[in-house]
């Protein structure tokens, strides 16, 4: 336990659960505690993430009674939502668990290497300034909060392109960045991870597409995909720039996102289950940080 919390689990606010039979852990888990941006106000919910049973020690009911453990915390704690990502939905159906439907962009670009009303620059992913972070916190589009071991952790396991995380500058300040990797069968499309626009600069998303389109090919026609909002403003730069994309509700065949309401009289600062009825402009797949380090 010890050793667990000195190798990350204090950076992250992390709380772990486990179930001891005869002084041996047998099934663990870990509760995150996180925030999202709903507007320009921060939210509270509970992710829970790194569960396991020893082989010898499944299918006995102690993953379920640290589930329920992790819940219980969580309510005591006032949270009014958990969530969590995994592969093994039907497990957490079971407990009561939802999957959250996202939504799913696709579209093509064409030839946005227009004139670009901004500067831009790469972003060193090793090396993300601050002006960059504080800018997803500002953009605040229901991201996740990221606090400085999540920067940590998003630079420290890649899992998007180094050379797509672009920004747009107005004088020296970033206003818009995006961030993506190539798809996994066809290396000409572009996954969008991440992208981030200050109000008034959402066409500045438009731009850097285009950079990203170039890098990828040269031609600037290249199709993306990406778990996004219609809420989102790059909805509102791709209706401006003339590009109709296509949206889906779509769950992710792994990694599903799933919810759980733990409780409903809560305070103003906690995430409720209802939040996931509303249009809230969020892009899920930034919360991939819910349930883990
Ligand atoms: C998934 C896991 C945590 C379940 O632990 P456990 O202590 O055996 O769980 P419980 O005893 O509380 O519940 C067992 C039930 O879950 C079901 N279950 C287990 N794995 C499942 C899966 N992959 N998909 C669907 N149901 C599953 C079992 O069939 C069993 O149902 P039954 O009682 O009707 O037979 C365990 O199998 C494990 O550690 N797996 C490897 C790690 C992992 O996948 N973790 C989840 C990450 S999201």
């Amino acid at each position: 336990m010890e050793a667990f919390i000195a190798q990350g689990a204090r950076w992250h606010n992390a709380t772990p659960v486990v179930c001891e039979v005869a002084g041996k852990i047998v099934s663990c888990a870990c509760i995150f505690h996180r925030e999202v941006w709903v507007g320009s106000k921060k939210k509270r919910f509970g992710g829970i993430g790194a569960v396991a049973t020893r082989p010898a020690a499944r299918k006995k009911g102690f993953a379920t009674l640290v589930m329920k453990q992790c819940e219980e915390t969580l309510r005591e704690q006032g949270c009014g939502v958990a969530i969590l990502f995994c592969s093994i939905v039907e497990f957490y159906r079971r407990l009561g668990w939802t999957p959250v439907k996202e939504e799913w962009i696709e579209f093509v670009a064409p030839h946005f290497l227009k004139e670009r009303e901004y500067r831009i620059e790469a972003v060193p992913l090793n090396k993300i300034p601050d002006a960059i972070r504080a800018l997803s916190t500002a953009s605040a589009q229901s991201a996740i909060v990221r606090s400085k071991g999540l920067w940590q952790e998003y630079s420290r396991w890649q899992r998007e392109d180094a050379d797509l995380f672009w920004a747009a500058y107005e004088g020296d300040k970033p206003v818009a960045y995006v961030r993506g990797r190539r798809g996994k069968n066809n290396a000409e499309e572009i996954r969008l991870m991440d992208a981030a626009a200050d109000g008034a600069h959402h066409s500045a998303l438009i731009v850097l597409l285009g950079k990203q389109c170039e890098i990828v090919k040269g031609k600037g026609s290249e199709r993306f995909h990406g778990f996004v909002s219609a809420e989102h403003p790059l909805a509102k730069a791709l209706s401006m720039a003339g590009i109709k994309p296509t949206w889906e509700a779509a769950a992710s065949a792994s990694g599903v996102m799933m919810y759980k309401g733990l409780q409903e009289n809560i305070g103003k600062e906690f995430l409720s289950a209802g939040d996931f009825g509303k249009a809230l402009p969020w892009q899920t797949r930034t919360w991939w940080a819910a349930d883990r380090f």
